[in-house]
This record gives C-alpha cells, sequence and structure tokens, in this order.
C-alpha cells in the first residue's frame, strides 16, 4: 500500500467529470498497446539518463513502459488527479515508484522549463491542445537533438464515411491527414524521424476495456450518457475504422 494524499485534478476538467469517472481504476484511456509504445521508443536515439516527460499520462499506460525501458525517472503531467492516483497505485503494485513522478498540471502550460527534456512522450492526449498548437507549445520543451513522440487521431481517407466525418467533428474537429500532421511538424522545424498507424488490435482491446468500465457502473444513472456514448464510438470503429485511427508520430528537434 503506496499512500499519498489524493493528486488534485484541475479545475477545467470539471466538464469531464462523468468520463474520468467511468475510467477510474482503468490502466489504459486511449488505443494503444507496449508493443507500440516500445516501437516508438525504439526510433528515438537517446543520450543516458534521458530527461523524460509524459504529457496526459492519464493513469500511465506508456509512462510504466518508459520507466520500465528507460529506467529513468519519468514527469508524468496529467489534469485529472484521480488517473494520477490510479499511476501511483499501479507503479507501487509494479515496483516503479521511485521512477515516477507523478504532477497535476495542465499540458498547455506545464511549467516544464524550456529546452530541459530529451524526450516528450504524448499518447492521445493532444487533440484538445490541437496537433499545430500542441507541437508549437511543446516543442519548445525539448532540447535541440531530442525527441517527441505522440500519438494523434488521424483521418486515413480523404472521403470518409459521413457519419465517421460528422462524429469526429464533435470530438476533434481540426483532426487531420497522416500527410497535413507531417507537414505542420516540418513546417514547425520539426524532423519526421518515423510514423505508423496503430495497430487495429490496440484499439479493440481498448473497447474491451471500456466495455468492462461500462459493465462496472452499469446501473448508475449518472454514467448513462457517457455508457452510451462510449458504446457508440465503439460501434462506429466497427463500421468506419477503416477510415481513421491513431498515428504515432516520433519527431526530431534539430
Ligand atoms: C485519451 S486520454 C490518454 C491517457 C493516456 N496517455 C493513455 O494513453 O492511456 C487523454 C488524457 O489527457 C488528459 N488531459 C486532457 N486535457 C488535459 C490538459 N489540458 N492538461 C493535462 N492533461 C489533460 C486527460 O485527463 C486524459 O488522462
Amino acid at each position: 500500500m503506496h499512500s499519498h494524499p489524493p493528486f488534485p485534478s484541475m479545475p477545467f476538467m470539471a466538464a469531464y467529470a462523468p468520463l474520468l469517472c467511468l475510467f477510474k481504476g482503468a490502466a489504459r484511456r486511449g488505443p494503444g498497446s507496449e508493443a507500440s509504445t516500445r516501437q516508438a521508443l525504439a526510433l528515438c536515439s537517446l543520450p543516458d539518463r534521458p530527461a523524460v516527460a509524459d504529457l496526459g499520462c492519464g493513469s500511465g499506460a506508456a509512462t510504466l513502459v518508459l520507466a520500465r525501458a528507460l529506467q529513468v525517472p519519468i514527469l508524468a503531467l496529467d489534469a485529472d488527479g484521480a488517473a494520477l492516483d490510479d499511476l501511483w497505485d499501479l507503479a507501487g503494485a509494479q515496483g516503479l515508484l521511485p521512477l515516477i513522478t507523478p504532477c497535476p498540471g495542465d499540458m498547455a502550460a506545464p511549467g516544464i522549463p524550456r529546452e530541459s527534456l530529451d524526450l516528450l512522450w504524448s499518447e492521445g492526449a493532444v487533440a484538445p491542445l490541437g496537433w499545430r498548437q500542441g507541437l508549437a507549445i511543446w516543442k519548445d520543451l525539448v532540447r535541440p537533438g531530442g525527441f517527441l513522440a505522440l500519438t494523434d487521431a488521424t483521418w486515413f481517407e480523404d472521403h470518409p464515411p459521413p457519419e465517421a466525418q460528422r462524429a469526429w467533428a464533435q470530438w476533434y474537429p481540426g483532426m487531420g491527414t497522416e500527410a497535413s500532421n507531417l507537414q505542420v511538424a516540418q513546417d514547425l522545424g520539426l524532423e519526421v524521424i518515423g510514423h505508423f498507424r496503430l495497430p487495429r488490435q490496440d484499439w479493440w482491446d481498448y473497447f474491451e476495456q471500456a466495455e468492462r468500465q461500462c459493465q462496472l457502473h452499469h446501473g448508475d444513472k449518472s454514467l448513462t450518457e457517457t455508457i452510451a456514448a462510449i458504446r457508440e464510438e465503439t460501434d462506429l470503429y466497427r463500421r468506419a475504422g477503416h477510415s481513421y485511427g491513431y498515428v504515432f508520430y516520433i519527431l526530431k528537434k534539430a
């Protein structure tokens, strides 16, 4: 048992309260996998003892993989204090607490000194800032020669099914294509080291876990709409998931 005072949540997260409540206790809050994290990490040539931060870390799905692989402290920042509580518990159970520095904060203004990081990681979290804005803020935190490794929801087709267009217009209006996202990165002076689509299995593992959370909260009236929305998202992916997905982008600061 590694008790600690609960990490505070940022006030602006109140709007997401039902979603955060639904995912409390879940090890992953978006599509991804240890294999995909490791595949991206292998593309980053890092110095000994790199300075690493995981922004929008959630309960640490990637943070814990990075800590195990690199054996260095990872700054794990999220606006949801309850997610950081989960990360704390998971890190304790895996013997990784000494390597995890949980940091409640806003990834738009994370308070990380300029050019202090060798590696900035973020899976599934850049969307609220938008790809261009997120990269523009985050690249300043990375040293010249350092890396940014991010996943972002991305269109795979020029003419996605209308139902997918309607849904993503609400969830992530500025969602780009691989080509447009790579162009933005290059416009901001970042070198593209690699990019790859997350396998569909990473989505199904996430949806399976989300469904387990829905069943856990079955009957909770405050979560009825949120549970319905998650199930609609799953159904949409089943029908139209060929037209969008997450892409891992591995970028280097010149
Ligand atoms: C889709 S989840 C991904 C979490 C984790 N990276 C994963 O892959 O499981 C997005 C995360 O971003 C966090 N987040 C959203 N807006 C944020 C902000 N402005 N500052 C910090 N974290 C934020 C949410 O609390 C959530 O944990």
